[in-house]
């Protein structure tokens, strides 16, 4: 299947029904990590859950409203982006993900989410991409920042789940924001690797 990397050893695919079990074994490792902030890691508990997760989103894809790609990591499956909305009428589309513990650190979630808003952003025309996020998941919130999005708002005890009203925060980024960070961030990768060429040289 074809693959994008999104780090050493990393893969970015489209999961699909068929990888139903592979969802399955890595929800397992996944849920009491990410259970707290990610519904589906929770309601997914068996093969026929997995299967009908992956199958609402083949639908979505195939209408496109939505999307689901995963990352393996040395082979294993080990999270994921998606797009939980994907309205082309008003150009605006947000971003979920998700990993499990053994997974974090590594940048994959913000490298994977650099791929697919690069490609709703400049092959899709999508303006706005929102990430929506519980004020108490510090750590989702650190990679929003550090992809440049923006804090818009709070959705005051939007979100009942497992016993708490969250706090939602809503975050964006706007097209010619996005393509501005990244030519800023290209060029300082530019910079760097003639600066480390020429130490060598
Ligand atoms: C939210 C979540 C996906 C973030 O995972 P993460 O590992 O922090 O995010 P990334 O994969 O982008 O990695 C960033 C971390 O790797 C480090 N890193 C290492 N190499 C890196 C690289 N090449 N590029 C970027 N970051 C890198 C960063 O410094 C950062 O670590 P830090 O926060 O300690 O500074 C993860 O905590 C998770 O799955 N949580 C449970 C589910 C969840 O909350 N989902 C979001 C719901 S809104």
């Amino acid at each position: 299947m074809f693959a994008i990397s999104v780090g050493e050893g990393a893969e970015l695919r489209p999961i699909e029904p068929w990888h139903a079990e592979e969802l399955l074994a890595h929800v397992e490792r996944a849920r009491e990590y990410a259970g707290p902030w990610v519904p589906f890691t929770v309601k997914v508990k068996d093969l026929e859950s997995a299967r009908a997760h992956l199958q609402h989103f083949a639908e979505r894809q195939a209408a496109d409203t939505g999307r689901l790609y995963g990352i393996w990591l040395d082979g294993t499956l080990v999270g994921g982006v998606l797009f939980r909305i994907f309205d082309t009428a008003v150009e605006s589309c947000e971003v979920g993900v998700w990993l499990e513990p053994s997974a974090a650190g590594r940048g994959l979630i913000t490298n994977a989410s650099r791929v697919i808003i690069d490609w709703a952003v400049d092959q899709r025309g999508m303006h706005r991409i929102e990430w929506l996020v519980s004020s108490r998941n510090e750590r989702s919130k650190g990679v929003a920042a550090r992809l440049g999005f923006v804090l818009d708002g709070v959705l005051r005890e939007s979100f009942p789940w497992q016993g708490v009203r969250h706090d939602m925060e809503v975050w964006s980024v706007l097209a010619p924001e996005w393509r501005e960070a990244r030519a800023a961030r290209e060029a300082a990768e530019g910079a760097e690797a003639a600066g480390a060429a020429g130490a060598q040289a």
